[in-house]
């Protein structure tokens, strides 16, 4: 069998389907190999839709056992059933009822989608289509249904039985099986089923909703795990409170669930009233989850608890729309966390992830619009441009149109649209209406792919105290002008210039919606620095000749954190993307430049790191070597980068070593002081390990001694991580041996085992590939579980380029290996993995070459899975 070409799925083909399910009952019992699912559907011809045409259900991986209509069995020349669907030829002109009895195997199935086993505990996937892996279905978003689902499976397999809605009912079913019958009163698309059976425990509390309605919550896990649900429990809580306040929205059912399981395609899933989690997003304790993995929960609780509104109520009318409910819920759990913790250091952290991620997908061959055309995998579309430059966009209309009109179009999108399918058209007809701008143009950020380039050129006139900014925006493929809000200011020598006018500046924003436009700026007092893109306002590469003096004008004196971090960045991005390339000479010698940067960095330091060491940890952390590269463009060589940020690194370490020292001491957290997981706290920590991670890089003798003890003494996960991560760095015997400690004292907790697996995965040095093959064989490595991949194989392409990127291949065999074994069980995280090829036609050529070797090789492997096989072709293409 020879892979073929997937087909394509494209938006101008969209149809209204020709039926309409209104109801859906469900009666499920749970078997761990025959698990038989009796569906009795509700159908009626859409009126919206072609008349007279079969009835084409969808399905996928299931055995027909029986089905009859309104009744009566069906005779063989009436339908056609397969595994991937269930033709009715002349389906009845009026409504009916099928009932329709399937059976499936939850524990062969190794894709984890559709319903099977996380450690015995029975659990559901459906999105994007994997509800036809349970029953035949009409399996697309635009049919809504309203649910009553009956689970019955063994008491002692499966104690607790969890479904969409409110329980209704609950008893014995004879034989040692029980039930519980569950109803979703909410219309919903099937991908938001989803049901749960197995041995829990749970943590669990009220809340009452602005309406009055009393909801039950709970946090389901594994028995033994309940104390490290509190942290999540208590983000459900701050979520549900948020979204009351802060877009008056309010829980819509009686209970609401989380439930945690091991083996997880993504990070959670927000299916109506019973959100399942990847563990790795509930459970936290301070000895066992870092301080990032503390804000990670908090996000992604936020995030599936928002999509309650933003997904469920008002969901997508076909798949192109994936950004409506993502890139929405984004910005909701962004502005959520900024409101929890700081809203200056949450944006840098987005911006850098979105720069990480999303900047090298839209320049390489994945790059798509954020509402694609066509698809052939729509699993391969839960993108960084869907989410995160969804996100973006979402931003940019909320600082077009402003924050009153912004929450008055959020709240008349979903009264507009509650209970529907929607489409982004449907989402801006809104903020057009409540702001009576035409947003037409500015759509079109939804339509192009590419990072677009803005250049700004700035003059100032001394006799007429005026300066002037001249934008230009490039038009990449025949793209229209975009609509760009460039929030801005003036900064002076000695602080901001407030008292310059511009009349296109309206509460310190410009919008560029042409090609190019100039601005005049009057009554300018002294030759000014432009700060532009506060805030990060718009998903563009900026590009602006400013002078390293000038950029520390603006990490002194600007009124905007974002773009004070921005400066500090710009000026090492500099330095490591000229000494960065191949012809770079390895000078040790740091020159004139890192020079001065120490020194502006040192009086920072004084100045503020104390004040908001969270801050001052971001703006000590030099570009990754990822940014570097992506910032360099072509003829990529990450040895050179490699080598120009080491060398940064350690010139800064000597610069500011007593400094830091001094700073590390000032932080220390008095003995007995109880561990907080608050962004205060945290800050301190960061700033701490940001300064080992410099005095080390100096001084790896002195470093591997304080990072030893800071290992031995943490009371915390993030201490004492951030330390083996430094360590991790010097070659030596201290290295191994605090490497198989750690390793034995989490010997029986696979999330700690997973940061100890990505940290030796990214050690960047030639033995990292032979210590890889070693853990591939370690107890608790498994090829299975989607985490201990991610963490072992998935880090090593995405953390370590030097040895992901080698001249002689070998990097890019392991993942080639890795993603054709793992396809014939689990696709969708194949084809992930293999996304890490993305940037490999910017490579320096000799790795290049190499690449598109074994890239060409996956393509001809037989039988690729649909998921693969189009990532493999369009990363060609
Ligand atoms: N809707 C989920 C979320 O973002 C993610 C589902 C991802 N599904 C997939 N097939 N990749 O909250
Ligand atoms: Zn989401």
């Amino acid at each position: 069998m020879r892979t073929e070409t997937p087909p394509t799925i494209r938006l101008e083909d969209y149809r209204p389907s020709s039926h309409l399910i209104d109801r859906v009952e469900l009666d499920v019992r749970l078997a761990p190999h025959e698990t038989r699912i009796t569906a009795t559907l509700a159908l009626r011809p859409n009126p919206a839709g072609e008349p007279g045409v079969p009835l084409v259900l969808d399905g996928d991986d299931v055995i027909l056992l029986a089905l009859d209509l309104d009744g009566q069995a069906l005779p063989p020349d009436a339908y056609a059933a397969t595994p991937s669907g269930l033709t009715l030829h002349r389906p009845p002109a009026r409504p009916f009822t099928l009932r329709i009895e399937t059976q499936v195997d939850p524990t062969a199935n190794t894709k984890l989608m559709g319903l099977y086993r996380s450690n015995g505990v029975y659990c559901t996937q459906c999105e994007a289509d994997g509800f036809r892996r349970i029953t035949y279905f009409l399996d697309r978003p635009d049919v809504l249904s309203v649910y009553t689902t009956r689970i019955e499976a063994e008491r002692d397999a499966a104690p607790v039985l969890l479904g969409n809605g409110n329980p209704v009912a609950a008893g014995e079913a004879g034989e040692g099986r029980h039930y519980a019958v569950w109803h979703d009163p909410h219309p919903k698309p099937a991908y938001l089923f989803a049901l749960v059976g197995g041995r829990l425990d749970k943590v669990a509390t009220r809340f009452t909703t602005m309406e009055g309605r009393d909801v039950a919550v709970a946090v389901y896990v594994e028995p033994g795990q309940e104390p490290r649900a509190d942290y999540a429990l208590g983000a459900v809580l701050r979520s549900m409170r948020w979204d009351e306040e802060a877009f008056g929205r309010a829980y819509d059912l009686d209970v609401f669930n989380v439930v945690a399981v091991s083996d997880f395609n993504m990070g959670a899933m927000e299916n109506k009233g019973l959100n399942i989690f990847n563990d790795k997003y509930v459970l936290a304790s301070p000895e066992t989850a870092t301080d990032q993995d503390y804000a990670n929960i908090e996000a992604i609780i936020a995030h599936e608890y928002f999509h309650n509104w933003s997904g469920n109520r008002v969901t997508c009318r076909d798949w192109f729309q994936l950004c409506l409910k993502e890139g929405l819920t984004v910005f909701r759990d962004q502005e959520f966390s900024s409101d929890m913790r700081s809203r200056a250091v949450h944006r840098i952290g987005e911006v850098r992830t979105l720069r990480a991620r999303q900047f090298p997908e839209d320049a390489g061959p994945l790059a798509h619009p954020v509402r694609p055309r066509a698809y052939a995998e729509i699993n391969n579309f839960y993108t960084a441009t869907v989410y995160e430059k969804g996100a973006e966009i979402v931003r940019m209309l909320s600082t077009l149109v402003g924050p009153a009109p912004f929450r008055a179009g959020m709240d008349r999108y979903y009264a507009q649209n509650d209970g529907r399918a929607a489409t982004v058209e449907d989402f801006l007809d809104a903020f057009a209406v409540e702001s009576g701008r035409d947003l037409a143009a500015f759509a079109q950020w939804y339509e192009w792919p590419g990072t677009p380039r803005v250049e700004v050129e700035g003059r100032y006139d001394a006799a007429e105290r005026r300066y002037t900014l001249r934008f230009s925006q490039d038009l990449r493929g025949g793209a229209p002008p975009l609509v760009i809000p460039v929030a801005l200011g003036l900064v002076g020598a000695s602080g901001p210039i407030s008292e310059a006018t511009c009349p296109e500046v309206r509460d310190g924003v410009f919008v560029l919606d042409r090609t190019s436009a100039g601005l005049t700026f009057t009554n300018v007092p002294e030759a000014p620095v432009p700060s532009l893109f506060r805030g990060f306002s718009a998903p563009v590469r900026v590009e602006i000749a400013l002078s390293d003096a000038e950029r520390l004008t603006l990490l002194r004196h600007d009124t905007d954190a974002f773009n004070r971090w921005q400066a500090a960045q710009s000026i090492a991005m500099r330095l490591l993307a000229d000494r960065g390339t191949a012809r770079a000479r390895e000078a040790e010698d740091a020159g004139p430049a890192a020079q001065a940067y120490a020194e502006a960095l040192a009086a920072f330091l004084d100045a503020e790191a104390l004040a908001d060491p969270a801050f001052a940890a971001l703006v000590l952390g030099l570009p990754g070597e990822g940014d570097v590269a992506n910032e360099i463009g072509s003829d990529i060589d990450p040895d050179a980068i490699h080598r120009a940020r080491q060398s940064l690194r350690r010139h800064l370490g000597r610069a500011l070593g007593e400094r830091l020292s001094r700073l590390r001491a000032d932080l220390t957290e008095a003995p007995g002081t109880p561990f907080s997981p608050d962004a205060a706290s945290a800050g301190r920590r960061a700033l701490r390990n940001a300064a080992l991670d410099l005095i080390a890089a100096a001084d790896p003798v002195r470093g591997t001694a304080l990072a030893r003890a800071q290992i031995d003494e943490a009371t915390n996960m993030t201490d004492r991580l951030a330390a083996l991560g430094i360590l991790s760095l010097i070659p030596g015997e201290p290295r191994e041996a605090a490497l198989a400690a750690f390793g034995e004292r989490y010997a029986d907790e696979p999330l700690v085992l997973d940061k100890w697996f990505a940290i030796q995965a990214a050690i960047p040095e030639d033995a990292t590939l032979a210590r890889i093959a070693r853990l591939r064989q370690h107890r608790a490595f498994s090829m299975t579980n989607p985490n201990r991949v991610r963490a072992l194989i998935g880090s090593f392409a995405l953390a370590n380029p030097t040895q992901f990127n080698r001249l002689d291949g070998a990097g890019f065999t392991l993942l080639a290996e890795t993603v054709e074994a793992l396809d014939r069980t689990n696709p969708q995280i194949a084809a992930k993995l293999l996304t890490n090829f993305g940037s490999w036609r910017r490579l320096e050529p000799a790795r290049s070459s190499k690449a598109g070797e074994i890239l060409a090789r996956i393509k001809a492997v037989p039988g690729l899975s649909r998921d693969v096989a189009d990532i493999v072709a369009r990363t060609l293409s």
